[in-house]
């Protein structure tokens, strides 16, 4: 895996196990082996009004799984509950802009626990007032649905937020993965590419497949197709 984002690096799958069988998770995270990441979505129904699965689980699929963790805290005070994930073993640990003031710190405590570190905004939050503080990050999440469920539709007007991201990336002022979640499927993948996602997570697109693993690598070539950032 590359270690920094740039003209020409694969493009990531990130299935999300939001949409797979909870009492099968073991079965279900082997069935999108190959996949890039294995996004992971914890929300704490504060933050969102839904409630998932929280750090046992995580340790325990840590243990069953070689694909890097991409946990997404959909949670309040991820000061507090940010750096478990990461002393635990994940590989990128993402919270929410809009869940603290003191998002650097939070990046900080992360990254000296060991993974990388991501910010995740909202469809409605704007991009442009932590350009600055994503010098501190390694992943940046654009949020193309509301937070809280899966299986629901793009939201596109987030794409020029990409494109910002991507400008900053390709200039070299910033060296984040850009990552795309929410509505992510066959028909929409292509203008995620083309708006310069380097990381795609799917949730119900891979899960409700026949073959969860031969839909990770057809949207990985759907989104190298589209892209002049990304190849094969
Ligand atoms: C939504 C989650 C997403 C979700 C995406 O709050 O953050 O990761 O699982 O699911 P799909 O791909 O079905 O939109
Ligand atoms: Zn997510």
């Amino acid at each position: 895996m590359r270690a920094v984002p740039g003209a020409g690096s694969a493009p990531l799958i990130a299935p999300s196990i939001l949409a797979a069988d909870f009492a099968r998770l073991a079965d279900e995270t082997a069935a999108v082996h190959g996949a890039d990441w294995l996004h992971v979505d914890v929300m704490d129904n504060h933050f969102v009004p839904n409630l998932t699965l929280g750090l046992p689980v995580v340790e325990s699929l840590l243990k069953v799984t070689d694909i890097p963790m991409d946990c997404h805290l959909m949670i309040d005070d991820p000061g507090r509950w940010a750096p478990p994930y990461a002393e635990a073993g994940a590989y990128n640990v993402t919270f929410h802009a809009e869940a603290t003031d003191n998002p650097v710190g939070v990046a900080r405590d992360i990254r000296a626990a060991g993974a990388k570190a991501g910010l995740a905004i909202k469809p409605g939050t704007p991009v442009e007032p932590y350009l600055e503080i994503l010098r501190n990050f390694d992943t940046a999440l654009i949020m193309s649905v509301e937070p809280g469920f899966g299986g629901q539709k793009f939201i596109r007007e987030v794409l020029p937020k990409v494109g910002t991201l991507r400008r900053l990336v390709d200039s070299g002022e910033l060296t984040v993965i850009v990552e795309i979640d929410g509505g992510i499927n066959d028909d929409t993948i292509e203008e995620a590419a083309e708006a310069g996602v380097d990381c795609f997570v799917a949730g119900s697109a891979v899960y409700s497949a026949e073959d969860p693993a031969a839909a990770v690598v057809a949207l990985r070539r759907r989104a190298a197709d589209a892209s002049t950032h990304l190849t094969l």
